[in-house]
């Protein structure tokens, strides 16, 4: 890790219409032990080497006006150029590592139903597609998600996106595809939408009408693809409902040349390109990603070599989902050092959904540090900036840099090694989320 000589600070002048054309100071946060900017430096995403530089300041500060972060540097250079009034809110970080807010650019929180009870099936041996096949898995929240109504939708989505903020998530992308049939897949995008307007977390919708075979198109699932195609695609697009579309593209769900169906007809209709590729085989889905220029693809896990060479020439950003495997007890994990060592862009993401159901994205950091060697300040990137980029919102979140959102977390902790280090517990302090404390756990520890 780098720690940087002192930037020289960065301003941006705001009008504030009250106040003769200077920043009102809104918030700010002084004294970090260590403040990881992510500055644009070397542009974005980071790859290799980069990914190990943060960009630290010691004794950090951040300015906030508004929604907006109006400067970045040091203690020093904060109280000389953006003095505090006494309505300006101020967090004392002295002792603790300050960061961008967590994006999560891969999950699945729109369900209805557990399936707690499927770990045991899991400890008896049976593997995941079995699961499904035996009408569990996928199919057994497709069957609750589709008889809930939209308000137990938008509940229990509420309930995972307060857990999400509380462990310092301040964006996330999320999917539907557990309705299977164009009602309950507009349902749960709507859903989703809804979500977006009322929690302070900002929501990236994903049509994944192409996450399984609904169980009324058993053994025929070219006349599903042909629903999803003609069909789903076409009013998703009318109503504006995602950005993106996704296939489970794998061996004994959607093929290759079914995944190129859909997701060419996606791209027709202005909804852009995200593939689940060879989380179980391979089944040459790099190499499809790759050709259709997906913008993010999730697991690559088995992906040959001849397929992660494509996606190096491409923009597409390989998001990394270690809870998969973890919570599948699976012995291997994606090839994370052989992608940075090949300079392949990076994120990490919970893949949050039924089967692998955490909202923590600390707890994803010390998975991809101890089971795919990534180092804390590398994991930390592709929290962060990288995955920004996963979801193209690396203009506005991802780092802290003067213009960009305030969405920031104060860990408790002084500095970022303490993130996989000290695992499966909760290091945030308090949570900044477009400029407003959202989260505050500090009167716990008084
Ligand atoms: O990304 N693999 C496909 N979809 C999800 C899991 C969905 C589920 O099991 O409910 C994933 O892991
Ligand atoms: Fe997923």
């Amino acid at each position: 890790m780098t720690v940087r000589s002192t930037p020289t600070p960065k301003r941006i002048k705001r009008k504030d219409p009250n106040n003769n054309g200077t920043p009102q100071v809104d918030l700010i946060i002084i004294h970090a032990n260590e403040l990881v900017t992510m500055d644009s430096t070397y542009g974005v995403p980071r790859v290799g080497l980069e990914m190990k530089d943060l960009a630290i300041i010691p004794d950090g500060a951040v300015a906030v006006s508004r929604d907006l972060i109006i400067f970045v540097g040091t203690t020093k250079e904060l109280y000389a150029n953006f003095p505090p009034s006494e309505k300006t809110v101020i967090i004392d970080a002295t002792n603790q590592l300050v960061t961008p807010g967590f994006v999560d650019p891969h999950t699945h929180i729109i369900f209805d139903g557990y399936r707690e009870k499927e770990l045991e099936m899991k400890l008896a041996g049976k593997t995941y597609i079995e699961i499904l096949e035996s009408g569990g898995g996928i199919l057994k929240t497709v069957k609750a998600t589709r008889n809930a109504p939209l308000a137990r939708l938008i509940k229990n989505g509420k309930t995972i996106l307060n857990r999400m903020m509380e462990y310092g998530t301040t964006t996330i992308e999320t999917k539907s595809g557990y309705g299977l049939d164009t009602e309950n897949e507009i349902k749960s995008l709507l859903a989703a939408k809804e979500l977006n307007l009322e929690h302070p977390i900002d929501i990236v919708s994903t049509f994944l009408g192409a996450h399984a075979v609904p169980p009324e198109y058993e053994g025929k699932t070219d006349e599903y693809v042909e629903l999803v195609t003609s069909e789903m695609i076409p009013k998703v697009a009318k109503e504006e409902l995602a950005e993106y579309c996704d296939v489970f593209c794998e061996e004994g769900i959607f093929s290759m040349d079914q995944t190129k169906k859909i997701l060419s007809t996606a791209i027709k209709y202005g909804i852009k390109p995200q593939i689940h590729i060879d989380e179980i085989v391979d089944t040459n889905g790099a190499l499809l990603a790759a050709e259709l220029n997906a913008v993010q693809v999730g697991h690559v896990l088995k992906s040959n070599d001849e397929g992660l060479k494509a996606l190096k020439n491409t923009e597409t950003i390989v998001t990394l989902l270690p809870g998969t495997p973890f919570c599948l007890m699976l012995k291997d994990y994606a090839p994370a050092r052989k992608m940075i060592e090949m300079g392949i862009p990076i994120a990490l993401a919970t893949d949050l959904n039924p089967n692998c159901w955490t909202e923590s994205m600390q707890m994803i950091i010390a998975l991809a540090c101890y089971h795919m060697k990534l180092s804390p300040a590398e994991a930390l990137t592709a929290a962060t900036i990288n995955a920004a980029c996963a979801i193209e919102r690396q203009e506005e979140i991802g780092s802290l840099e003067v213009g960009k959102k305030a969405d920031i977390i104060v860990f408790e902790v002084p500095n970022h090694n303490f993130l996989p280090y000290q695992f499966g517990v909760n290091l945030v302090s308090k949570v900044i989320k477009n400029g407003k404390v959202v989260v505050d756990f500090e009167h716990l520890a008084n």
